[in-house]
């Protein structure tokens, strides 16, 4: 079932400048869905439009959450379905600590598995338990990423929506950020993924969109995105081998979309 659906969006900046063109995607409950892209393709925009952080927009389209219609929705009311967005800056509390930071994830839960979330989050990144009275700015980029995730977690997600997690990122604390990203996905949340690793993306993902400059180019299952010929030239770089720079910008005349 279809936890969430955009249908066609269009969002402008300062009422002229087109983001999205028309933009559907349909995430399904339990599922991880990414959206992939090169630089300005509008991948930050689509979170923040369903967030509700960009004012009056979608100016056109709608997006369906669990059977109710939520454009131009405030951030407070999108929040509250559940719906929990860490941006790609990981939006910490630079100054307070890894404790403090977590226990905002905790704000407003009054439920008792409160004790079990916060063992499951330091069970996952066990950095987190040990650096819990150090500042979040003291903390490594990866730490950072780690702390923004588990506060996430805290939060009870039923959408998750991550702006880039590997961003800046080695491969080995990548990989470790994205198994967290596939437990969670098991204890029942759903993901909505933005990368440009298209790579890692893939690997976790069940199904996705490539968008460039506001459109949706391709859409499928991770499979079916990550078999096709101009996605493993152009984003996993595995195409023909030898292709030159000028031989690059030819293929990309010639790809399909
Ligand atoms: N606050 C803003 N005001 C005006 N234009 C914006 C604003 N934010 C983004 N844009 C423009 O909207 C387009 C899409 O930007 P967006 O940040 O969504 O791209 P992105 O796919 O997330 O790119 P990146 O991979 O670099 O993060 C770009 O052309 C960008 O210049
Ligand atoms: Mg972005």
């Amino acid at each position: 079932m279809s936890l969430l659906t955009v249908s066609n969006i269009e969002t402008l900046y300062f009422d002229r400048i087109y983001a999205l063109r028309g933009v559907s995607i349909e995430v399904r409950e339990g599922t991880i869905f990414t959206v992939l892209g090169p630089n300005g393709a509008g991948k930050t925009t689509l979170l923040k439009t369903i967030a509700g952080l960009i004012k009056d927009q979608p100016k056109k389209g709608t997006i369906e959450f669990d059977g109710r219609r939520i454009e131009r929705w405030s951030a407070e009311r999108v929040a509250a379905l559940g719906i929990v967005y860490v941006p790609e800056d990981r939006g910490l509390f630079r100054e307070l600590t890894v404790a403090e930071n977590l226990e905002l994830g905790l704000w407003g839960r009054r439920d008792n598995s409160i004790a079990r979330d916060l063992e499951a989050v330091f069970r996952m990144f066990p950095v987190l338990r040990e650096r819990s009275r150090q500042q979040a700015e003291s903390l490594s980029g990866g730490e950072q990423q780690m702390l923004s995730i588990g506060r996430a977690m805290l939060r009870r997600p039923r959408l998750l929506m991550l702006d880039e997690p590997s961003h800046g990122l080695t491969p080995q604390i990548a990989t470790m950020v994205y198994d967290a990203l596939a437990t969670i996905s098991m204890t029942g949340s759903t993901i909505l993924l933005v990368e440009q690793n298209a790579r890692l993306a893939l690997r976790v993902a069940h199904e996705g969109i490539i968008l460039e400059a506001g459109r949706v180019v391709l859409q499928g299952t991770a499979q079916e995105i990550g078999q096709n010929d101009d996605v493993r030239d152009l984003y996993l770089g595995v195409g023909e081998p030898g292709t030159s720079a000028t031989g690059w910008r030819l293929y990309r005349k010639r790809r399909r979309w």
